[in-house]
Formats: C-alpha cells, structure tokens, sequence
C-alpha cells in the first residue's frame, strides 16, 4: 500500500500539463490547457487540462480524471503502477512493498557532485582572485552565492580535500571531476575556473561547466559525459526555467552561463541555454514540453545569426513558435543587462520578431531580392526554415509569406517545399556516390576562407553549409563560418591542417571565388534539371507542357553559369588576354 499523504504529494507535485503534454499537444486559453481529445481522437480542442485542479476533462467523449486516472486509462497501468510512475517523474522515491530495493545505483555520483559543489562555493569565498573576476563581470559575491557559482583552484587541493571528505577516486572519476594522466596519476578536471553547476530536471546536481579567469583555452570546460550527464539532452538552468516558463508563457533560449546568470539577476526566470554545443533535437523536445514559444536571444553578429538559424530550425521541427530578439552590435545578453538593466532586456524580447520574418530581414537588407539570381538564392536559404516548420498552419503561413516577398506563385512554391506531392511521383534519390568525394570547389571555398578577411565572411554569405557535399568539408566550413575550429572532430581537424598546409598559392583569390561559387551554384541546378526531369517522365500528359516550361527556366539559369563563359568574361572585364 502506498500512503494516502504519499499519494497527495505526489499528486501535487506533478506537472499534469507538462505529462499529458508529452503526448497531447497542449495550447494555453486562459488559465487550461486545450487540446485534441487523446480519449475519443477528437479533431478539435474539446480536451481541457486545468492545472489548477490538478484534472482533465473531455467536453465531448466527458472522460475525466487526474494525472493517475492519465495513465489509467491511456497506458492500462493499475493504480499503484500509475502512482509510481508518476512519482518517478517528479523524482519522489516511494518505498517499494515487495522488500527494500538497492539504492539508485547513481546515488554515490550525486553525493560526489554535491559535496564538490559545496566545496567549491566556499572556495570562490575565500579566493581573491576569483573574487576580483566576479567583481570585473559585474556579479557580487551574494549574487554569486545564491546562484550556487563556486571556484576551482589550481593544483590538487580538490583532490585531497575529497578525500579527505571520504570520496573515493573511482567516483570522482566516474562524475567527471578528476582525469587520469597518462602516467596513472589523478588532477582535477577543473582548475582556475569559475564555476556553474549544472543541475538536472530535478534540480540535482549533475556537471559542472568551468569559465577559465580572463583569457586562456578553452574559454569553458564541461564536464564530460557521465552516466548522470548528457549534454545534448538537458539544458542549462532549466529546473529553474521550467516553472518561469509556464508563467511567463515563453522560453529564453541564449547561448551561454553567463547570459543566463545576467538574465537570472534581472529577473527572468523562464531563461535556458545549451551545453557548449548547438540546440539538439532531444534539447527541442524539452521545450516543447514546457511551453509553445521560445524567444532566441543570441549574439546577433554573424556566428550568431548562424547558430540562431540553425536553432530555430530545431525548434520549429518541435512545432514550436519561434522569434528572434535582436541586440545591438557587440553586445550579448550578458552585456547588455549590465550596461542597460532588465528594462532593455525586455525590450530586445519584445521587439524580437518571428524566425523567418527576421530572415527576410536580414536578406532584403543584403539586397537579395533585388536580383533575379539574388530571388532565387534567397529563397534557397528560406526554403530549409519552410520546411523545417511542422506546424501546418506556420508552415502555410511561411509559404504565402515567401511567396509574396519573392513575388512567386503559392503554389509553385508549395510544390517546391513539399516534397510529399513530389516523392509520391519522383522517389528522392540520394546523390550519386561519386558526389561524396572532396569537391575542388568546396576545396576552393576553404582554402579561400583560411586565408582570413574579408574572404572567410565573404565565402560564410555565399554559401551555406548544406550546399557542402564532402561531409568532412562541410563540418570545416561550418568550424570557419563560426570562427570555432576546435569544434572539429578528428578527421575533420586532420582536412583543416591541411588545408591550411595548402594555402592558397598563386590563386587569385576573386577568380577562384567567383569560379567556385558559380560551380555549387550550377550543381544545384543540375540536381534539379534532372528531378525536373523525373518528375516530366511520371507526370501525367496534361502536366508535361508546364513542366517543361520549368525545366527551361532552370536549363537557362544553369547555362549563365558555364564555367568558361564565366572565365572569359572575367579576364575580359580585367583586361587579361584573350578579350
Ligand atoms: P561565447 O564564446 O559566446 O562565450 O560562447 P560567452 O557566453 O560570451 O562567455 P563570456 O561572456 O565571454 O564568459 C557561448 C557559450 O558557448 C559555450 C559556453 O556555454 C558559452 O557560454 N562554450 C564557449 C563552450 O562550451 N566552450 C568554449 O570554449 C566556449
Ligand atoms: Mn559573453
């Protein structure tokens, strides 16, 4: 029997529009929840989840009942069962009737983490140095004691001061804490850095992500995955920003700890930022489970730009609202909370605007619709954000919206974005085979790119990572246009030297580029001749006319781009011979 108090608390604790959210997409009106009846599979939002209450309720089908009776009824689960797995999720133990079970195996990792949590606060206290660092980012030390920051000194005094506190190596391994050198003898991971503790959803202690005092590499050290730490699937701050979320209707997504913690100090509750690496899917779900639109508030210079884009796409795949909030040039949230206060915070996040309406922006102020080779790659770098949206109704949106800026018909762009008509026809084919080894334009591009400014921004604007074939470039390409070359894994760290072994030589750098960029674009174009094509072979005779009138249009596009026609005009305008 579970105790009936037992059975209230967790009741209580139990985040009922969060659970029955995971399954059932929830939107907020007024103070419920609505929704798609899961019950009687209902079309419209006639299932209401009342948090208030505790309860959910079906206007039509009238099932009824509380996070226990959820579960009942949709997994078949008896009531104890139903009970225990919910108290598994808000992270209460109840005590099992059959015997005393083994503790959580993971206990001695939490217990490890915690005391060196605590350790580590008391030594941010007493360092001066670490002091003076706080002081010189704007936090105080009450600020920094509330937020549970702590300080790692240099040297080995955190090893001996676990074990002297009872901790063996073995665990202080496991958590990530100490590393082993090649000659067997242990140091702690974190040495000279300011800390953040990472917690988990359930606010325990889980990792720990290092600022190194002033300048150094790398700037933040995480710890590294452990069996209570995986990094793409939490997110920093999120015990906090899960219930500020559901109040504040809206999730701040930044990109660091310190952004957080500034965000935090101004009063932001609902604030949240990956671990040191882009937004994952896993981190997306996350979100969506705790609210229906994240507001990006990233540095808003190009590395940025790129990883707002890129995030905003995960998050519209998880059929999230998404807008981008904008700052001025050189700040990041950190900065300007500091400088501005709270007041210009909210803002920047009340000025920001939907993801792809920021696109346009940033494209129409580059210039790109002026051209009609300027339209066409616009829309190539708007289509991925069209379909990245898995929420019919944005999605249809977005498309009018394109369509009207670029001054294209609905539904030729529709049929351009969905591929469903198209794949039903015309199966997608993966690129030949051939097209994976390394490309002398993609090749070009980075060489162009490691011979610095202007050329690495230049080749960043031009091209975008996915028009990379050769994976191994692509990931380089991404590492330049980031300026964040340690990101690479091995092989692609090993194709980075020798790229940069190359060099460019006696190129010049404007005919390779131009040469370069022509021969992607014309390779895209050939990619879709030949599915224009496959698509004339199967369509039905009444279609085959427009079709074909399509193809031209592109077969005329791709013309323009002959590589030759290209080169001579070139010398041409430069007076080289040959003219
Ligand atoms: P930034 O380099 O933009 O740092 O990296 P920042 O947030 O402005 O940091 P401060 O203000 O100089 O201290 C953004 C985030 O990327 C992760 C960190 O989470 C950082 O906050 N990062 C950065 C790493 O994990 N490792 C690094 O070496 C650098
Ligand atoms: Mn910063």
């Amino acid at each position: 029997m579970i105790p009936d108090d037992v059975i209230e608390q967790v009741r209580d604790a139990a985040d009922i529009v969060g659970i029955i959210g995971e399954t059932v997409e929830l939107k907020r009106t007024g103070t419920d929840f609505r929704g798609r009846c899961p019950f009687h599979g209902g079309t419209h939002r006639n299932f209401a989840v009342i948090p208030k209450k505790g309860m959910f309720y079906c206007f039509v089908c009238h099932e009824a009942g509380d996070i226990y009776t959820f579960f009942m009824k949709r997994l078949g689960m008896d009531y104890p069962t139903a009970v225990r797995e919910v108290a598994r999720r808000v992270g209460i133990t109840i005590p099992e009737r059959t015997g005393p079970t083994g503790p959580d195996p993971h206990e001695p990792l939490f217990a490890a983490l915690a005391t060196a949590a605590d350790w580590f606060a008391r030594q941010l206290r007493e360092n001066t140095e670490a002091m003076k660092y706080l002081e010189s980012r704007h936090v105080t030390m009450e600020q920094a004691q509330v937020q549970g920051l702590g300080f790692a000194p240099r040297g080995a005094a955190f090893l001996d001061a676990m074990k002297g506190l009872g901790l063996r190596e073995e665990v202080l391994l496991e958590a990530g804490l100490i590393v082993k050198r090649e000659d067997g003898s242990k140091i702690p991971r974190f040495r000279g850095r300011l800390l953040f503790p990472i917690h988990d959803l359930r606010s325990r202690i889980v990792a720990f992500s290092g600022r190194i005092l002033g300048e150094g590499e790398p700037k933040y050290l995480n710890s590294p995955e452990t069996p209570v730490f995986h990094k793409g699937q939490l997110l920093y701050n999120l015990h906090v920003a899960k219930h500020g979320m559901r109040k504040a209707e809206r999730a701040i997504l930044v990109e660091g700890q310190f952004d957080v913690l500034r965000l935090t100090l101004a009063g932001f509750e609902e604030v949240v930022a990956p671990l040191g690496t882009g937004l994952t899917e896993e981190q997306a779900a996350l979100l969506q489970r705790h609210t229906a639109h994240v507001i990006l508030l990233y540095d808003s210079d190009e590395p940025g730009l790129r990883a707002t884009f890129r995030a905003g796409d995960v998050l519209l795949r998880h059929k999230l609202r998404v807008s981008v909030a904008s700052l001025p040039e050189g700040e990041d949230p950190d900065t300007l909370g500091q400088n501005k206060g709270a007041a210009a915070l909210e803002q920047a996040l009340k000025d920001s605007v939907d993801v792809l309406e920021r696109k346009i922006q940033i494209l129409e102020r580059k210039g790109f619709f002026g051209s009609l080779p300027g339209r066409r790659r616009a829309l190539d770098r708007l289509l991925p954000t069209i379909r990245a949206a898995a929420d019919p109704i944005t999605r249809d949106l977005y498309i009018s919206r394109v369509a009207e800026v670029a001054g294209i018909r609905k539904d030729v762009l529709q049929r351009e974005v969905d591929p469903k008509e198209q794949t039903l026809t015309v199966p997608y084919r993966p690129l030949p085979s051939l097209t994976v080894l390394p490309s002398s334009a993609e090749k070009s591009l980075l060489l162009l790119m490691l011979a610095g400014e202007p050329w690495r921004a230049r080749v960043a604007e031009a091209v975008d990572a996915e028009e990379f074939e050769f994976p191994v470039y692509r990931a380089v390409f991404e590492a330049l246009a980031d300026d964040a070359p340690d990101r690479l894994d091995e092989t692609a760290a090993r194709a980075y030297e020798a790229l940069q072994a190359e060099g460019l030589g006696s190129e010049q750098p404007d005919l390779l580029f131009e040469r370069a960029v022509n021969r992607l674009e014309a390779r895209r174009l050939d990619r879709e001749i030949a599915r224009k094509q496959e698509e004339i072979d199967l369509a039905p005779e009444k279609e085959k006319a427009r079709l074909t009138v399509e193809k031209q249009a592109l077969a005329n596009e791709r013309n323009a781009k002959r590589p030759t026609w290209k080169i001579i005009e070139h010398a041409r305008r430069k007076g080289a011979p040959g003219s």
